[in-house]
């Protein structure tokens, strides 16, 4: 199986479980059928699933099978997508096209994005601490704790904040990769370390998830910025050259195209580099490193 054939097939499983979330009731009460169906166009039919397809492949470093990361892997995409909801809203990056479709505040409107975001990242947290998602609840626990941080102010809201300050004004490179290190860094970074927690890794093997994540996260966002200058919309399912009018503060805008592919090029040795004591195990890891630094969409 090619990398992308492999991503496909770990999509399709963590959709499915997905699906099943978004389907019915669990809680005390039956949600209004418009706002689970906000919560669904949110979530299902597009995206890479790239995070849980690291959570699940870091787990499985370590002997997980893939159905005991299913939970925790469906659980950090909903994050994700609750993420992309409140970032194309009018407030934020004002967007009207994600995953080849009008973003969700247009399909919709926008107090249901916002609700379907809260929703969404709610969500998230009860499927962590239910007790299907790992018998252990120490696991449980660190996994909730884990995604906290990552989501949260100092993670990927604290980025988002800190991007919407940035816009129109010249950081620095270090600011820019600080900036960038907590909105995308902090629930890649996750994805790899939560799937060393269920893998129960310790010591080097743990710090070594977390330097392959910490690198990977700052290539993913790096090669999204080259790529809202250089992609495809139709191959992105989303507007390309938007930074650019939004004066968003990226390294592609300090460093020019050229140079900001050779950080990207540096960033993708050093992340294949810290995986180095995984051996042949992490090859697929090594394979999906590539893959986030050629991506085309
Ligand atoms: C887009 O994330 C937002 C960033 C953090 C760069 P993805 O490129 O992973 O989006 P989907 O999930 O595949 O749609
Ligand atoms: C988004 O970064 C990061 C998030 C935390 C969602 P961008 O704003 O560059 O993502 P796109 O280009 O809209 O997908
Ligand atoms: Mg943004
Ligand atoms: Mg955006
Ligand atoms: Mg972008």
């Amino acid at each position: 199986m090619t990398l992308t054939e492999q991503i496909s097939a770990v999509a399709a499983r963590v959709e499915q479980r997905l699906t099943g979330y978004l389907a019915g009731v669990r809680g005390p009460a039956q949600p209004p059928e418009r706002l689970a169906e906000a919560m669904r166009y949110a979530v299902l039919g597009g995206g890479k699933r790239l995070r849980p397809f690291l959570l699940i492949e870091c787990a499985a470093l370590f002997g997980v099978k893939l159905e005991n990361a299913l939970d925790a892997a469906a659980a950090l995409e909903c994050a994700h997508c609750y993420s992309l909801v409140h970032d194309d809203l009018p407030a934020m990056d004002d967007d009207n096209l994600r995953r080849g479709r009008p973003t969700l505040h247009l399909a919709f409107d926008e107090a249901t994005a916002i609700l379907a975001g809260d929703g969404l990242l709610t969500l998230a947290f009860e499927i962590l601490a239910t007790p299907q998602t790992h018998s252990d609840p120490a696991v449980r626990g660190a996994l909730t704790l884990g995604l906290a941080r990552a989501a949260g102010w100092g993670g990927m809201a604290g980025g988002q904040s800190l991007d919407l300050e940035a816009e129109g004004k010249t950081l620095k490179v270090d600011e820019i990769r600080y900036l960038q290190a907590l909105k995308t860094g902090a629930l890649i970074e996750y994805a790899c370390a939560a799937g060393g927690i269920l893998g129960k890794a310790e010591g080097a093997d743990r710090m070594a998830l977390e330097t392959f994540g910490r690198l990977l996260g700052q290539a993913y966002q790096l090669a999204d910025d080259l790529l809202d200058v250089t992609g495809d919309k139709h191959k992105l399912g989303k507007e390309t050259g938007k930074d650019g009018r939004a004066g968003k503060a990226t390294l592609v805008a300090v460093l020019g195209v050229d140079k900001a592919r050779l950080e990207l090029e540096r960033l993708e040795r050093e992340a294949i580099a810290s995986l180095q004591r995984f051996g042949a195990r992490a090859d697929t890891l090594v394979e999906t490193a590539r893959f986030v630094s050629r991506r085309e969409h």
